[in-house]
């Protein structure tokens, strides 16, 4: 049962407390899709400033729209496309203060102006995804939340093919 709760104010105890919750919702989850459902309400719960969060799958040359919480979304992107694809191409996470900055950016929701995108890592090291989040404020999101929700997502890891 979810029960609402008050997040930590300082960003270090936000994201111990926010990889606590994962571990709670989605961390004994053996079905990927359940597990990548309930992270991304956790993850939309947990960050108020974001109107989108949720999961993009690779599939051969393009990553498939997985489970989110937000408006309807782009279903696939090509392979180092948008900044969902550049994450994926350049292996390394993606935060954009202004997306009208980004070339090549993806507008699903033309109120979105700022995004952070995190790869998703196989034990191999392998990409088999990524993390999408999406605000309407600029620069909702910096690099401490980058290596917050880098550590985050290692919940995932097992979920790899
Ligand atoms: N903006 C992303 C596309 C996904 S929607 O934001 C959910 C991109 O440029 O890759």
């Amino acid at each position: 049962m979810y029960i609402d709760v008050s997040y930590p104010a300082d960003k270090r105890d936000f994201y111990k407390f926010l990889e606590d919750q994962l571990a709670l919702y989605a961390g004994g989850e053996s079905d990927r899709t359940a597990a990548l459902a309930n992270a991304s309400a956790v993850l939309k719960l947990a960050f108020p400033r974001a109107n989108w969060a949720g999961f993009y799958l690779a599939a051969g040359e393009e990553l498939i729209l997985g489970p989110f919480q937000g408006r309807p979304a782009v279903t696939r992107i090509p392979y180092g496309a948008g900044v969902c694809g550049a994450a994926w191409r350049e292996g390394r996470p993606q935060v954009v203060e202004d997306v009208s900055c980004f070339e090549g950016h993806i507008a699903c929701d033309c109120a979105s102006h700022s995004e952070i995108v995190i790869p998703l890592r196989g034990e191999n090291g392998s990409i088999w995804g990524v993390l999408d989040m999406d605000s309407a404020d600029y620069a909702a999101f910096d690099k401490e939340d980058e290596a917050g929700l880098t550590a985050c997502v290692e919940i995932l890891r097992r979920f790899a093919p």
